[in-house]
């Protein structure tokens, strides 16, 4: 079996116990005599699994009771509209910009009502989350003004691998954080928020579920808008048990496996210890290094997406492409930064990351700039 090191930012590694007891039950799941993806959504077979999967994430981040779980699909992108559509009931929300991702949600809520900008990082290409202190006073002083429905955060930006390091302090509006690319990552405490989501297909599952996480009183009255989709209703949703319509039957039987093997791994304060330790050891890397740097600032670093480059875009194409003959795939870095990115997700292992760290020194050995003789 020939696996590479994958190090993609999405749908990204999966862990290989995972992996072979999905293809251990494909034919034959648990003596039904027909795969997960045969089954229907209405059995009792069914409805044990997406219990059992919402049941161990419930364990995982010790969800309070009063928030429901939902598994919806649409990606992360259907919720950049299904957040305002149930949420923003006064119209006027608060948006940080901190990436790609959070101004596409930003730019969508403007369709719906006031969309707030709170703070961006655009000004130096989103290498930095904005000062804390700023956010909170603003923050502070838009709710005593005109109010906010609620505050919005991207907590991990995948293309520029920056993440949150504190939460900004909402007083009593809701925080409403994008957790994509670090949900799983490292502990989250779900009392501080009113809504999370993430996409599934970085650190919990396959591509094709979304996971919403939100609290009961926030969608009690229904959608803000009348005209919301049904099936982006969250109420509507909650009720039905993210069954209004056939769900993404085998991509939830994934995320409980998953969920599972995140808990038989020792939980995620073991996750966030892992995970700190595959990427700081690529940041001592950079930090040490003559050829590549990092492009995210210190204080601002993610936990799972380790951005870097060197100050020559050729070299960084060799690097990429010669990656690959080292069985290191998915190092490109996106477009909208350049260089390389590695996505450290929780099913990368050490061993991968020290592949990694292994050809970035043998690259900077073989390119690094010749002493000039006099
Ligand atoms: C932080 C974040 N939010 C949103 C998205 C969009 O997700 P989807 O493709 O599931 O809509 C991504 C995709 O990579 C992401 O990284």
């Amino acid at each position: 079996m020939a696996r590479v090191h994958n190090f993609s930012a999405g749908p990204a590694a999966l862990p290989t116990s995972v992996l072979a007891e999905i293809a251990d039950e494909m034919m034959d799941y648990r003596g039904c005599g027909m795969s997960v993806l045969e089954m229907s959504h209405r059995s009792s077979m069914y409805q044990q699994i997406i219990d059992d999967a919402e049941a161990t994430l419930r364990r995982l981040l010790s969800i309070p009771d009063n928030y429901r779980v939902l598994f919806l699909q649409g990606g992360a992108t259907l919720q950049f509209a299904g957040i305002p559509m149930n949420l923003m009931r006064r119209g006027r929300a608060g948006y940080i910009v901190t990436g790609n991702f959070a101004n596409k949600a930003y730019k969508e809520a403007a369709k719906y009502g006031e969309a707030v900008l709170l703070a961006s990082s655009e000004d130096t290409n989103f290498d930095r989350i904005p000062d804390m202190a700023d956010i909170n006073a603003r923050i502070a002083a838009e709710a005593a003004g005109d109010g906010l429905d609620y505050v919005y955060i991207c907590q991990n930006n995948t293309i520029f691998g920056t993440m949150f390091h504190e939460l900004p302090d909402c007083g009593d509006v809701p925080l409403v954080a994008d957790v994509s690319s670090c949900f799983l990552s490292q502990p989250l405490d779900v009392e501080r928020y009113g809504l999370i989501y993430a996409g599934a297909q970085k650190n919990a599952g396959a591509a094709g579920v979304t996971v919403v996480i939100v609290r009961d009183d926030l969608i009690a009255k229904g959608p803000a808008f009348a005209q919301t989709p049904q099936y982006i209703d969250l109420k509507t949703q909650a009720a039905k048990g993210s069954m209004l319509n056939t769900p993404n039957t085998f991509g939830i039987y994934v995320c409980g496996k998953v969920f599972r093997w995140v808990e038989q791994t020792g939980g995620l304060a073991a996750m966030a210890e892992r995970n700190w330790a595959k990427a700081n050891l690529l940041y001592d890397l950079l930090e040490h290094s003559e050829l590549f740097h990092g492009t995210a600032q210190a204080g601002s670093r993610s936990i799972a997406n380790v951005t870097f480059r060197t100050d020559d875009a050729r070299l960084d194409t060799a690097f990429v492409t010669g990656a690959a003959e080292h069985q290191i795939q998915n190092v490109k870095g996106h477009r909208l930064v350049g260089g390389m990115r590695a996505s450290v997700y929780n099913a990368v292992t050490m061993e991968d990351v020290q592949a990694l760290a292994t050809y970035m020194k043998d690259f900077e050995a073989q390119h690094s700039l010749s002493p000039r003789s006099n």
